[in-house]
């Protein structure tokens, strides 16, 4: 079992299998090249490899982030092979849904148990203005797809002032009437970010949503920092605040970068260097890389820290 030295058990690992996005939202590359290639990542057998031994420590849950992960073509065959070694282990993957109409049967086939999709507007133009590219069309056709196969599906949103804000309600109708969870995020500023952005907090997306709905908490069934809520109408959503002094009490994941490195948290310097360990399929190194993270994860994120604000690490890198 991997428990930190705050006492939280560790059962999650987040792993970003490249860097590379064929978006580029303003919150968080807007402005790398659109040639911009991921030279580092570590083949997936490779990858495959340290999952299995974090599956043998105790890991229940890997989600699959990037970057945008269906941008790697082997992804079926990685996620099949994950199921086979361990029939319970929760599969999840994070993807921007710009290719989710071709691979949504194919991740359910694999044995892929949920999906995330990123996506901050039901308007065509908007989305074009978020992402820089003339996405919707092709997202929710996905989405579509990912629901027929039977794959539950809950949506992240980054609501910013003046850009999405007033699509708070619209995008929580869309998911209610498609059975979709959508999950609000709080914008997190990095370096890598649009520095003009400003993002709703928690308390400013509820009022937009107590003006329409009554709405009440829901006490915590999962572990992790997600906060649910539930409508009069029985809909539910969730909300992800880092900025919330509490956020960090709950956390159980770590993260793997698409070059090998784990993060033990997401704005925290303290990464470990797997890389080596993982390229040569050295299991002691790959064993004693993971449970030295675990060790290094520090008690909060560092966001009242002005400082690390600014931190250079960008969310493409550590997978969101
Ligand atoms: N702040 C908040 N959320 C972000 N994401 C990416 N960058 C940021 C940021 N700066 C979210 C995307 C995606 C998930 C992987 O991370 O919306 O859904
Ligand atoms: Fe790509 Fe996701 Fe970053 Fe947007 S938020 S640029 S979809 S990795």
């Amino acid at each position: 079992m991997l428990v930190d030295t705050f006492g939280r058990k560790i059962e999650y690992i987040r792993i970003s299998v490249t860097k590379q996005c064929n978006f580029r939202c303003q919150y968080c590359m807007p402005d790398t090249p659109e040639d911009f290639l991921d030279s580092s990542m570590i083949p997936l057998d490779k990858t495959l490899e340290f999952l299995k031994i974090a599956i043998n420590e105790g890991i229940k849950k890997i989600r699959i982030t990037g970057g945008e992960p269906l941008l790697r073509d082997d992804l079926s065959d990685f996620i099949s092979s994950l199921r086979a070694y361990s029939p319970s282990v929760e599969l999840a993957l994070t993807t921007n849904g710009f290719f989710l109409k071709k691979y949504a049967k194919i991740l359910k086939d694999s044995g892929l148990d949920r999906l995330n999709v990123s996506l901050d507007t039901l308007k065509e133009n908007r989305l074009k203005l978020i992402s820089k590219r003339d996405a919707l069309p092709n997202v929710l056709e996905g989405l579509q797809e990912a629901k027929k196969v039977g794959l539950p599906i809950k949506i992240n949103m980054v609501p910013l002032k003046g850009v999405n804000d007033d699509e708070v309600l619209d995008m929580l109708e869309f998911c209610l009437e498609n059975g979709f969870i959508l999950r609000y995020i709080e914008f997190m500023e990095n370096s890598h970010a649009n520095s003009s952005l400003k993002g709703l907090n928690e308390r400013e997306i509820l009022a937009l949503i107590s003006q329409k709905y009554t709405l009440s908490p829901i006490e915590k069934q999962t572990i992790g920092p997600a906060k649910s809520f539930r409508l009069e109408n029985g809909g539910v959503f969730g909300i992800i605040a880092p900025h919330n002094d509490d956020f960090c009490k709950s956390c159980n994941r770590i993260r793997l970068t698409s070059e090998g490195t784990i993060c033990p948290c997401l704005y925290y310097q303290e990464a470990v260097s797997a890389r080596e360990a993982i390229l040569s399929g050295d299991i002691t190194a790959m064993k004693e890389a993971l449970k030295l993270s675990v060790h290094n994860k520090p008690e909060k994120n560092q966001w009242d820290n002005e400082q690390n604000q600014h931190s250079a690490r960008a969310f493409y890198y550590t997978g969101g």
